[in-house]
């Protein structure tokens, strides 16, 4: 299937970097969400990658330019109607998904593909919303999408191995290193983060360590380049939070999330976009 627009669908932390790697692969995309002042941080946020990469010799001015045209910043469904793959990118919660896939499947053409970034629902239920399961799959990008490669490509029970072939072939237009991997909880990645991210969890709170030590800790021995806590406020706590309630739902306690997290979130402070979370960025 030609790729000849796409659509994404929450202009949040990974909508607008996914659709700046859409639209500097030269793909036409419309980016969604319901928030006017979403969408227009989004845009910032975007023109500052593209500056980024014009005062790094990366791009010319006049590319970066003609890159940005590619993108429709719109918070109306009608500038969606004629795109080949929407890709939701909207919070974590099963019913909000479900509804944004109804509302795809009504105004979309029966032919597109409907894919989502879900970290951890199942791509089987989300395809059950709509009248077109064959055309749904799963397309898991990695914070912060604009840099990181990876991602996962899910098939739901019914996904055909032609919707499979275009999300591939997709994720491999903009750049990205498509890897198939089975519908389960929380896929791969976010399997081994969480179970890694619950025990640290458990951990800072047994021992009443503060997380700047532990991210110290673990940053300073190069156990990886980021510490869980300086992570967890990156990628959002709300959405750290759903993830783990999904693991802690199908496959058990060992995944419950700390009250420390549940507390955080119940506060509204979910991390550096409310400048708030394990770190105060205020
Ligand atoms: N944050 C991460 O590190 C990360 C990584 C991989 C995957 N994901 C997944 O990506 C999805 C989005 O996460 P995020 O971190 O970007 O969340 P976010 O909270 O930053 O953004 C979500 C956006 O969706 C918008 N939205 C909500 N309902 C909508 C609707 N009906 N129509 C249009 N827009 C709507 C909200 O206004 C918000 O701007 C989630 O499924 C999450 O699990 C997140």
């Amino acid at each position: 299937m030609y790729i000849k627009k796409v659509a994404v669908i929450g202009a949040g932390t990974m909508g607008a970097d996914i659709c700046y790697s859409i639209a500097t692969a030269g793909i036409p995309v419309v980016l969604r969400d319901v928030s006017e002042d979403v969408l227009t941080r989004a845009r910032q946020h975007i023109q500052e990658l593209f500056d980024g990469r014009v005062a790094r010799n990366k791009m010319s001015a006049a590319d970066a330019l003609d890159r940005m045209s590619f993108i429709v910043f719109s918070s109306n469904l009608d500038d969606m109607k004629d795109v080949t793959v929407a890709i939701e990118a909207v919070t974590e919660k099963m019913k909000v998904k479900q509804a944004v896939f109804r509302e795809l499947d009504q105004i979309l053409a029966p032919m597109a593909l409907i894919v989502s970034n879900t970290s951890a629902l199942s791509i089987t239920e989300l395809a059950q919303a709509t009248r077109r399961p064959e055309r749904v799959a799963g397309m898991h990008f990695f914070y912060p999408a604009h840099m990181m490669k990876l991602v996962e490509v899910i098939a739901g029970e019914k996904t055909s191995d032609e919707t499979l072939y275009t999300v591939m072939r997709l994720a491999e237009e903009i750049r990205k290193i498509p890897v198939k991997v089975k519908e389960c909880p929380g896929f791969v990645v976010n399997r081994v983060l969480m179970a890694s991210m619950a025990e640290v969890l458990r951990f800072k709170e047994e021992r009443g360590i503060d997380a700047a030590t532990i991210d110290q800790v673990v940053t300073k021995n190069k156990i990886a380049p980021m510490g869980p806590f300086m992570l967890a406020d990156a990628l959002g706590l709300d959405v750290a939070y759903e993830v783990a309630q999904t693991l802690y739902q199908t496959l058990g306690e060992r995944f419950k999330p700390s009250d420390e997290l549940k507390q955080l979130v119940l506060q509204g402070h979910l991390g550096v976009k409310t400048g708030q979370g394990f770190y105060s960025y205020r």
